[in-house]
């Protein structure tokens, strides 16, 4: 067959790295094999080296030689002091974002103090693009509320996005929560934050977002849109290392309006009194529960500290680029091979990572990392991710990837691995 002529050559990929003004930042990153692309930072972002140097530091000085009297200098006020930071990349002010807990757990205390907070209100409302844990939780959340609780799904028509329209639709004065994934998890879909807030807010309703997949990728501007609640993890484009503590935001207005469902002692007022009963802490402090973790928080601040000095604005430029790169690269190389594009094709309704699809995904996904050194990840039924993380993606690994994959579908590298699924993918 003939090979179509590339949009672009190796060397033109790697002019781009140089013209790169954020291309400094992938040496900060531990890539201990060059031959590996790594797209996969949308699910776990690289090890930073600074991060090796604090955790070194806090297990060695801190735990080791400061013992218990580590709490009185950083540990009890990590989850502020990481939170403030985190707020800056949300556009959130410093007291409304706390460190603690996982997604999942934020999540159910947000989504019961939210019901608590609407009573008389039965519905809730999101959509099918929507990460699965998010409505696993919201089903369990419903349950324990009770009354005539209710969830309303808003189903989309083509698989990738959900019109504005749609959701308004299904948002009416019975309404007490709507939430939705920032940036869907298959397609990478980016809602419209501000029109959606406000399509919430007309109907007496809160907004929560769960800001997973966009929350280090691009700019993200929380207080201007309104927004009353979120929660995002910081293993994915915030690089904190598999399982790290996750992060709530509530809008400084409702902190004092909201009950933690989880009443823990690391959310009691005057916690070292003992006193018996349970009163709220003043402010986000409610909203921890038991003890935080330490050396989890410990790995998210280095991390974080190296997206502020990149910028929000400058790495969302470059992520913008590197997609759309990609994406000529598939029109050129691998639409013409049966390979579709399963994420929108307009940069502002898309995240940073771009779906590409095929019926043998699965396998097409097991040839890219075992035969030709790609790492991106496969969600079913036929979508393999490939994650931009603009820290320390570079335009010649865009170009090798594609080019790679283009060679795992002309010599069907793929053919040779079983259709079965494994446990994990
Ligand atoms: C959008 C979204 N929400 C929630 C979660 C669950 O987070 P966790 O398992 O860390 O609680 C994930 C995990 O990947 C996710 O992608």
């Amino acid at each position: 067959m003939n090979t179509p002529t590339p949009p672009h050559t190796l060397e033109d990929a790697r002019e781009l790295d140089r013209q790169d003004d954020l291309a400094r930042f992938r040496d900060e990153f531990v890539i201990d094999d060059p031959d590996l692309i790594y797209l996969d930072g949308n699910s776990l972002g690289r090890l930073p080296k600074r991060t090796i140097a604090r955790m070194r530091e806090v297990i060695e000085k801190e735990w080791g030689g400061r013992l218990i009297r580590g709490w009185n200098e950083g540990w009890f006020t990590a989850p502020q002091r990481i939170g403030a930071k985190i707020a800056q990349l949300i556009g959130a002010q410093a007291d409304e974002v706390i460190l603690c807990d996982s997604t999942a757990v934020n999540f159910f205390k947000l989504v019961m103090a939210a019901l608590e907070a609407r009573p008389g209100r039965g519905k809730v409302v999101t959509d099918d693009l929507n990460f699965p844990s998010d409505l696993y939780i919201l089903q369990g959340a419903i349950k324990l509320a009770g009354q005539d609780r209710r969830l309303h799904v808003v189903h989309s028509t083509d698989g990738l996005t959900v019109a504005n329209d749609a959701l308004a639709e299904g948002v009416d004065d019975d309404t007490a929560l709507v939430t939705l994934t920032h940036t869907a998890f298959k397609s990478g879909y980016r809602y419209d934050m501000p029109a959606i807030t406000e399509i919430a807010h007309r109907a007496g309703a809160l907004m929560l977002w769960d800001l997973c997949h966009s929350v280090g990728a691009m700019p993200l501007a929380l207080n201007e849109a309104g927004v009353d609640l979120a929660v995002g993890c910081t293993y994915k484009y915030l690089n904190g290392g598999p399982g790290s503590a996750a992060f709530l935001y509530i809008r400084r207005g409702l902190q004092e309006r909201l009950v933690n469902p989880i009443w823990g002692w690391f959310g009691q007022r005057a916690q070292f009194d003992f006193g018996l009963n349970y009163q709220p802490a003043p402010g986000l402090k409610r909203f921890l529960t038991g003890t935080t973790a330490t050396l989890s928080l410990a790995a998210v601040e280095p991390a974080v500290d190296l997206l502020l000095e990149a910028g929000v604005d400058r790495l969302r430029a470059k992520s913008v680029r590197q997609t759309e790169y990609l994406i000529s690269l598939w029109e050129a190389w691998l639409e013409p091979l049966g390979v579709t594009l399963n994420s929108p094709r307009d940069a502002n309704c898309r995240g940073s990572h771009v779906s590409l699809g095929h019926p043998d995904g699965l396998r097409i996904d097991r040839a890219l990392i075992e035969d030709v050194h790609v790492v991106p990840d496969f969600r079913f039924p036929d979508n393999i991710r490939l994650g931009i993380a603009p820290l320390y993606t570079s335009y010649a690994e865009v170009y090798e990837a594609m080019s790679r994959f283009r060679r795992v579908m002309v010599e069907r590298l793929y053919e040779k691995y079983p259709t079965e699924r494994p446990e994990v993918v």
